[in-house]
Formats: C-alpha cells, structure tokens, sequence
C-alpha cells in the first residue's frame, strides 16, 4: 500500500480533467436517467453533473450515446433560428428539435447495419447534401442557408411539400418552426423505424455545458436554455410507442434552472428533474474510494489520519462541515492539506489537525472565487454583502447589525437588494445559515443546502456565515 507521499492529489476539481470514472459514485440519479422519466440533471457548480455525463457518455452508455458539449457552441448563430409564430419563451423549441434529432439521426446511422434500408440511405443523403458529410458537428447544424429536403423525408405542410427550408432570416417569418417541426418529426420517424429494425434498444443524447462563458444571464440565452429543455421533452414524446428507449438528457446548473420562467416548468421540475444531492456519507464514501483507487486496495481514511479529532469531531467531518456539500469543495480542501501535509519531514506522513487548520485559508479562498463564479451572473455586487458581513467581523451575527453594516458601505450605484432582500439571497446560495428556535429552548442553524425543504423565515433574527468563508473574511468564532 502507498502513502500520502506517493500521490500528487487526489484527484482534479473538474471532472473534465478528472480520471472520473475510476473512481465514479453511482447514485440514484444514474439510476433513474438510465431507466426511468429523468431527462433533466440539475446540480450547483461543482456537485458533479459533468462526472455524471462522462459517466454515461463514455462507460456506461458509450456506444449508444452522444456526448454534446456545448463549451464553445456558437449560440449567436442558433439565436438566428427563431420561431416568430409562438410565445418568445418557446421561440427555440423548435430549432432544437431539429438539433436533437440530427443527433439522432447520426446516431442510429452510426449504430444500424441496415445499409440497403430505404429509409438510413435517405437520412444519409439528408446530411451529405446539406452538410457535405453524414456526420455535422453541432456547430454546424445551423450554419446552411436552406435545408434541402427530398423523398420521403419531405415533409408536407397543409398538403404542400416542401422541398427547401430556408434558414436565412427573413422579417417577420412565421413559417420556419412549423416547417423545421414537420421535417423533425420525419427524421425521428425515419430514426424510430431503423431503430426497430436494427433492434437498438437504447439511444442517449447528453447536453453538458450550457452554462459555459455565461457572466450575465441575457433573456436570449434563457429562452435558449427553455426552448432545449422543452425540446428534450416533446421529442420523447415523438419517439414514443417504439421498443427501443430514446432520451435526450440535460445538465444544468440549479441557479440557472430556478432564474426560468415558463408554463411547463413545474411539471418538468417534478416529473423529470432530478436534483444531484450528497450527504456526510455519501461524500466520505467519495474520498474513501479516492483513497482505495489512489493508495491500494485496502487503503482507507484512517490510514492517512492520525486518528486525532478537531473540535470533537473526526477530521473528515470537519472538512465536509467547510463545504457546500459539494464533491469539489472536498477534493480542493482534501488537495490542499495533501499539499500541507507533504511539507513535513518523514515517510509515514498523516493528517493531523494542525495540517487541516494550515488549509483553510487557501480552501476559503477558493470557496470564495467557486461562490463568485456562481452568484455574479444573477448578482453583480454580491460582494458588498461580504464586505458588511466583515466588518461585523463575527461568525455569528444579528439581523440589525447586518442592516446598519450593509447601510454604510458606500457604493457607486444603488445596490441591487435592500438589506434584508440580500440576507435571503445570502441563504439561498447557502453563504449564511439562520437560527431556528424549538419549543423546548433548543436552538439548531438550517441552511438551504442540508434542508433544502425549508424556505427562507422572515422572521429570523440570528445569522451564521457559512463555516468555509471564516478564513477568507477573517471572522472570529465569538457569538453575539
Ligand atoms: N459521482 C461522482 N463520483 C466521483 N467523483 C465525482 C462524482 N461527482 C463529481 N465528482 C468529482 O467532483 C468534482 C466536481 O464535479 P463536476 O466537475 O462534475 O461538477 P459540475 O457539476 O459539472 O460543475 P460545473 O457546474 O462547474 O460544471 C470533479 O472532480 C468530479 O470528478
Ligand atoms: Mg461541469
């Protein structure tokens, strides 16, 4: 078995960069995309989406999906594609309908051996004349003028075929979804039919990244975001009635999900959303099969620890306790007492507490920037919060100290949120926690993350910033 000197971390914060998958945790979410009605992953930054689709798109569902990361998507181009005849909120509906069912459409194209089929010797004209090969990249889905349609695959609109659908925006053009819906629903029917015939029984898109390079979230870009989501929807819908098992799955940030507003929303939330959640348990379970992967088989926590407890607790809690509950929050605090820890003389090299007290600064550190990449997007001058909340200069505080703090702190524009407004936001990104009082003269802290359940109270008076922010804001532990 190794040591702590043996391993230059455990492991990378993105799970783009991560060896993932030798480590992976199946949790119940893998479960339900695979089987069941999920078609819509939501999770904060860093919970782990990303190491979820890797986990289908190359292990898992490797030969049957398409891994689609739209890092990098040309989203200008795609906002062209409007559908100007229905509502602003389902205007992309239509355009990524079509998507999806490229995506299809190349897929079973990939997985059939049907070669002599009428209907995969159509689609694969389909792309080569509009495309110029039988396998566009997402980019270029929507960079043709005019889509070229013939044989069956043309579709009729009030008994007319149309040949040519135009791409190019003209003003005013009402006619492009209802032409781009009735060709999609032709490709999916083409794609159903080989499906059964070839009998693949299973085929997966996977959406990851839709929130890359967003640092204002624009109306556009929300519609963009609805219109994918409802798109996954209704084509389930098309392909249904069919042996073989077809979805197209998004991942997508919570804060992002919970900023839309549409009519469907709340049926997709319950029916086919499943929110990415960890507890104490499953996130040491995390670093445990780290550990194993890591150190050699046998290898576990308490091979690395002194066994010595911080604040009566075991070391491994303390460290959840400074996280969001996220598994990047504990692979960068685990990261950087590794990097503590290997400055010390010797061979037998374990965490002890002092280790874990010289990490967390530069873990809160990182809390902090991880936070600023979440909040700025839906809150610019999050930051004036933080700073009232220093000069407090207290773990804990009252509601009337944060409002005359908040109060002084001059700023060049009005803020966006009166005090207390920003209390509430301050809670529902999980950076203050608020005292509940029981009947019995107890007192407990709730914060959004382990009790998601529970709203924001009003009536609140008492205040804990979130333990990860201590270092960073220099807070001292006393209670008010
Ligand atoms: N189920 C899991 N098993 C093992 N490691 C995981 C799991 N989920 C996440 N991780 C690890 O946690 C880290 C963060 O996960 P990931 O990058 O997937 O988050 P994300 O939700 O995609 O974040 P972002 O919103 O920033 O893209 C990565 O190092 C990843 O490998
Ligand atoms: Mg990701």
């Amino acid at each position: 078995m190794k040591g702590l000197r043996d391993i230059a971390s455990f492991g990378k914060v993105e799970a783009e960069d991560d060896a993932v998958l030798q480590y992976f945790v199946e949790m119940n979410i893998t479960k339900n995309i695979d089987e069941s009605d999920t078609f819509l992953v939501l999770g904060r930054k860093g919970s782990g989406k990303t190491a979820i689709f890797r986990y289908f798109t190359e292990d898992k569902h490797k030969d049957c999906s398409s891994a689609l990361n739209l890092n990098g998507y040309p989203w200008r181009i795609h906002e062209k594609i409007k559908d100007d005849g229905v509502e602003p909120v389902e205007s992309y509906v239509a355009s990524w309908k079509y998507f999806i069912a490229i995506e299809m459409v190349k897929l079973v194209l990939k997985l059939s051996d049907r070669y002599q089929m009428t209907e995969v010797i159509e689609l694969n004209k389909f792309l080569n004349d509009n495309y110029g090969t039988s396998s566009p990249s997402i980019k270029s889905i929507f960079t043709p003028q005019k889509l070229v349609v013939s044989g069956d695959l043309e579709p009729q609109i009030l008994g007319c075929k149309i040949g040519k659908i135009s791409l190019s925006k003209k003003e005013n053009d009402m006619a492009l979804g209802s032409e781009l819906n009735a060709l999609t629903e032709k490709l999916l029917e083409s794609v159903k039919k080989i499906a059964a015939v070839s009998k693949i029984t299973k085929m997966f898109v996977h959406f990851d990244e839709l929130d890359r390079g967003i640092t204002t979230l624009e109306e556009a870009r929300k519609d963009m975001i609805i219109g994918l989501v409802l798109a996954s929807k209704e084509v389930r819908k098309i392909l249904k009635g069919s042996d073989s098992f077809f979805k197209s799955a998004v991942y997508l940030r919570k804060d992002i999900w919970d900023e839309l507003k549409f009519s469907d929303k709340n049926k997709i939330t319950e029916s086919n959303a499943d929110l990415i959640e960890w507890s104490h348990e499953q996130l040491f379970g995390l670093i445990e099969k780290r550990i194993e992967v890591l150190l050699g088989k046998g290898a576990e926590w308490s091979d690395i620890d002194d066994g010595k407890r911080i604040n009566s607790q075991p070391k491994w809690k303390h460290i959840i306790d400074r996280t969001l509950m996220r598994p990047r929050d504990v692979i960068s605090f685990l990261n950087t007492l590794l990097e503590v820890t290997l400055k010390k003389d010797g061979d037998n090299l374990k965490f002890e507490n002092k280790d874990v007290v010289a990490a967390r600064p530069k873990y809160s550190n990182y809390l902090k920037h991880e936070l600023d990449d979440e909040i700025l997007p839906h809150w610019e001058d999050w930051e004036v919060c933080l700073q009232a909340l220093s000069r407090i200069g207290k773990l804990y505080f009252k509601k009337e100290d944060y409002a005359e703090a908040y109060k002084n702190i001059e700023t060049k524009e009005d803020k966006t949120y009166s005090d207390y407004q920003s209390l509430e936001e301050l809670y529902s990104f999980s950076v203050i926690e608020y005292e509940v009082r029981s009947g019995y003269g107890g007192s407990g802290w709730k914060s959004k993350f382990a009790n998601p359940e529970l709203g924001w109270d009003i009536n609140a008076i008492r205040f804990k910033v979130h333990l990860g922010l201590k270092e960073y804001m220099k807070l001292k532990e006393e209670r008010t």
